[in-house]
């Protein structure tokens, strides 16, 4: 990255406008967010349903849609925010984590804008822009093209515990202002989005899982079945470091598993069926009866939910933060924003569900902080894309 300065910015900081692309999965999105809290336009085109009947993702039909849609979902999102380019400050792309053939559309298109338009490029971790989503409130005036999103009044305020659930990641952190945080834990295999997504194709529910096993649990009895939650007891050098700094005598790990809850859900399916642990998975949805599909999504949706919200709670008794927010695809959950409601003692004023799934918004809002704190910008005839890149 190159150490530019802000000397492209048209208006003055209040009024900077960010265009946020995103790219990083499954979703084409672009927004344009205005001083880090208000939003413009939000435009997101999916590509989910060519994926749904595969039961996941698959890269190359990703990588080819962003193709199609990236330069329409873009001038949608600048036309809905009444924007032309010269009100546009700087663009802020997602350049990882995510599938290297998904990024590089987003990171190609975002360079040559930034080249075209002489706009300033940042390059953005899709993981912590998913925590940015929070920072949009309702405070501006309304705006036509998103009038009808329901966001928090007043922006989240630090230290802040932010849990990250989403298909690709689950992890607690812990900031004590922008750009300054420590990882307190993450998944050490999958991420508790892509659980629900296996857990869906074990019962025969559709991609993506979690919407599709919150609603088949709301028919079922989440006490139904038994299933374990992981136990795990690693200790980063940064979560070390962090309980030295505050004196804090805590030994617990906030590392998650889903792995085995997945494997556990299969083994109770197979049981009910009268079958053992060879009965191949693929058969099993046809032989389980709605009322079985419907217990094994509420016992699963509550473990899993419940793996999170224990480790929520332990970080807020041990950190104290101003502020607890939520972000990723997970995020959306009802039933996870029920537990936390039900569990923790702050009441947490969650962002509207369109803004916790992949989205251009928390990419321009994260972009707005990194210009309002003179962060270095991205060289626009270099920038690569990181598909491995972590918090
Ligand atoms: O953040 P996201 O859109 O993409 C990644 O960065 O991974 O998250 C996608 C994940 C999927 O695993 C999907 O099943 C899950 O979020 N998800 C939900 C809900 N909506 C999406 N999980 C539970 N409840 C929902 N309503
Ligand atoms: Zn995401």
């Amino acid at each position: 990255m190159s150490g530019q300065t802000r000397s492209f910015l048209s208006g003055t900081l209040e009024t900077m406008k960010v265009l946020g692309i995103e790219s990083s999965c499954d979703e084409t999105a672009a927004a344009v967010v205005e001083d880090g809290s208000r939003l413009l336009s939000n435009v997101v085109a999916s590509s989910m349903e060519l994926h749904a009947k595969y039961g996941g993702v698959v890269p190359e039909i990703a990588a080819r849609s962003h193709i199609e849609a990236i330069t329409e979902v873009i001038d949608q999102a600048l036309s809905a925010a009444m924007c032309t380019w010269k009100d546009v400050d700087a663009i802020a792309v997602t350049y990882g984590a995510g599938l290297g053939g998904s990024l590089l559309i987003g990171v190609l298109t975002a360079r040559t804008l930034a080249i075209i338009h002489q706009k300033p490029l940042y390059a953005i971790n899709h993981v912590e822009g998913h925590v940015y989503a929070n920072f949009l409130t309702s405070k501006n005036e309304a705006n036509i093209a998103t009038s009808d999103y329901k966001l928090p009044s007043t922006q989240p305020q630090f230290p802040l515990l932010a849990l990250i659930v989403s298909g690709g990641h689950s992890q607690m952190v812990f900031f004590r202002d922008h750009f300054d945080y420590t990882l307190l834990g993450q998944t050490h295999d999958d991420a508790i989005g892509e659980a629900f997504d296996k857990v869906a194709k074990i019962v025969g529910l559709p991609y993506p899982g979690g919407p599709s096993v919150g609603r088949k649990a709301r028919e079922g009895n989440a006490t139904a079945i038994d299933l374990p939650k992981a136990k795990l007891t690693n200790i980063s050098p940064e979560l070390q470091a962090l309980r030295t700094q505050v004196q804090s005598t805590a030994t617990h790990s906030y590392d998650f598993s889903f792995s085995g809850l997945k494997t556990a859900v299969l083994r109770a399916c197979q049981q009910l069926i009268g079958e053992d642990h060879t009965f191949a998975s693929k058969n099993v949805p046809e032989r389980l009866t709605e009322v079985q599909k419907a217990n094994v999504a509420a016992s699963f949706q509550r473990v899993a939910v419940e793996t999170v919200v224990d480790k929520v709670l332990l970080a807020y008794q041990e950190f104290s933060p101003h502020s607890v927010v939520i972000a990723g695809g997970v995020a959306a959950s009802p039933e996870l924003r029920r537990q936390l409601a039900d569990r923790l003692p702050c009441p947490i004023d969650y962002t509207d569900p369109r803004l916790c799934t992949d989205n251009g918004a928390m990419i321009a809002t994260l972009g707005c902080f990194h210009m309002k704190f003179g962060r270095p910008t991205a060289d626009p005839y270099r920038l690569d894309i990181r598909p491995g890149l972590s918090m």
